[in-house]
């Protein structure tokens, strides 16, 4: 079994993140979407709710499933003994995050690999704050993010859908 983990906040899901799940669950036999429950960013949505957004979102891929972990990623990684991490590559302006991420993941834990999936190129200026920014302003989500996660942002934001 070829297993995989796709790790982030996912603060909320787009487009742009289902994008490389689908990538990732076309080459891996299993794919861990991790959604991380502690991170530096303050989460609009707890990790229940990212949990739930994700499930349903993935609930027709078979090969998919979807966690929540704390603490060190190449840690719930070995934890899982998975050892290939997939990260997403946007743009020349996520490359050096994601090298110094790889490479301090590697120092921590040699046997993890990371590898990159681009994302299709309509989503690459995506991410989750710009995505908050419009919803909070009243703007229309529907070329960013699946209808439950729309509703889900305008209920946080005091909005009708
Ligand atoms: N489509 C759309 N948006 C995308 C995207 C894609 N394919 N890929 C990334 N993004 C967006 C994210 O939504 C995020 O937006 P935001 O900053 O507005 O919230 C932004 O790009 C950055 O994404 P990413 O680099 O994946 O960060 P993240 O916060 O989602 O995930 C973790 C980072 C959780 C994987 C990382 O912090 C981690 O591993 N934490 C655990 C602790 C640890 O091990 N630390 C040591 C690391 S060396």
């Amino acid at each position: 079994m070829r297993n995989a983990i796709y790790a982030g906040t996912f603060d909320p899901p787009t487009f742009g993140h289902i994008d490389v799940i689908q990538r990732g669950a076309r080459i891996f036999d299993r794919l861990t979407v991790a959604v991380a429950a502690s991170s530096s960013k303050q989460a609009l949505f707890s990790v229940e709710e990212r949990v739930g957004m994700l499930r349903d979102i993935v609930a027709d891929i078979e090969a998919v499933e979807v966690d929540a972990f704390d603490g060190l990623l190449v840690d719930y990684a070995r934890s899982r003994e998975i050892h290939v991490i997939i990260r997403g590559l946007r743009a020349i302006s996520d490359f050096e995050f994601e090298f110094q991420m790889a490479l301090t993941n590697r120092k921590m834990a040699p046997d993890v690999e990371t590898l990159f999936l681009m994302p299709k190129e309509e989503y690459s200026y995506v991410s989750s704050s710009v995505i908050k920014e419009i919803a909070q302003m009243g703007g229309a989500l529907g070329h960013f993010v699946p209808t439950a996660v729309e509703r889900a942002l305008n209920t946080q934001y005091g909005r009708a859908s």
